[in-house]
């Protein structure tokens, strides 16, 4: 071979190499529900199809359900596919977030409000460091959430926090302890979903109530596998800590494609922003100095 193709040769690696990492590994869709995951309350509020790859949440009058990860983790890449609550689902929140145990607890949280048929969900998310949330965001999507299935996930490492809608990143927490915010980094959280009424602040801030001769609500969740480093409740740091791909160099930063995603989600989509409250917070809270565009 002539130092010609060497050279071709090495310059299509070059090329290809990153881009090929960028993307998280593919997940496997039909881990059943009960490898990782058990019901945390109302058990029978839970319908189980496929052998368990894919469930349902059931809402009505009695009772809303919920499910909680097996396992703790601390760092990694957490999704589910989630249909929400189709038809009139005003006063429903179907909940999907990670939370640690402890009393000064971090939390990172989707919450989907239901609406009048027709009308638009929003999609709230919200962060908790040490016991303290106020950090809440709200956008419009940019499809209907109740046709298909679509991914949500959350990116956890040392360095940032991402929460993802369909790979389009719609929110990211950046480590900002040099600027003296506190960042989850030494609590193994949970992964938990759940359904329940919350007519009395969800829907046009509790305008909306629940239409109860709609029950029951159904949400449907595929997508079972956890991609963490796995920990116990008592455990500072993982093991695997530094050696997984979501702790990976390209994964401590958006690219500048996911940081244009991000721009396109924020002049479109957003409803609220505490980072642009100037009532609520009238200094701009130190972390959303690291959003590029505040
Ligand atoms: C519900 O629809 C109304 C009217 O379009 C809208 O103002 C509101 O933001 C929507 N979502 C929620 C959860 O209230």
């Amino acid at each position: 071979m002539s130092l010609h193709y060497i050279f071709i040769a090495l310059l299509l690696t070059a090329q290809l190499l990153p881009g090929a990492l960028a993307a998280p590994p593919r997940r496997p869709v039909d881990v059943p529900f009960g490898r990782n995951y058990v019901p945390t309350w109302a058990f029978d509020h839970i319908k189980y199809n496929n052998g368990g790859s894919e469930i349902q949440l059931v809402l009505d009058k009695y009772t809303g359900t919920g499910f909680q990860s097996k396992g703790s983790y601390l760092f990694g890449h957490f999704s589910m596919h989630i249909k929400m609550v189709a038809g009139d689902s005003a006063g429903t929140v179907t909940a999907f977030y990670l939370s640690s145990q402890n009393s000064e607890h971090d939390e990172i949280d989707f919450e989907f409000l239901g609406n009048r048929s027709g009308q638009p969900y929003i999609l709230q998310t919200n962060v908790y460091t040490g016991g303290k949330g106020d950090k809440e965001q709200r956008i419009y999507l940019w499809f209907d959430p109740t046709k298909d299935f679509h991914t949500y996930s959350v990116l956890w490492n040392a360095y940032q926090i991402v929460f993802l809608v369909d790979e389009v990143p719609i929110r990211v927490f950046k480590n900002s302890k040099d600027l003296g915010v506190k960042f989850p980094f030494d609590q193994p959280m949970k992964i938990y979903s759940s359904l329940w009424n919350a007519d009395d602040w969800a829907t046009r801030g509790g305008l909306e109530k629940t239409d109860w001769s709609k029950a029951p609500f159904v949400a449907s969740y595929r997508g079972f596998h956890v991609d963490g480093c796995e920990a116990s409740v008592q455990a500072r740091f993982c093991e695997s800590q530094g050696k997984r791909w979501w702790d990976q160099r390209q994964f401590r930063d958006l690219d500048a494609q996911q940081w244009r995603r991000l721009r396109w989600v924020r002049s479109k989509y957003t409803i609220y922003n505490y980072c642009t409250d100037r009532k609520r917070y009238p200094a701009v809270p130190p972390e959303c100095r690291r959003d590029r565009d505040i």
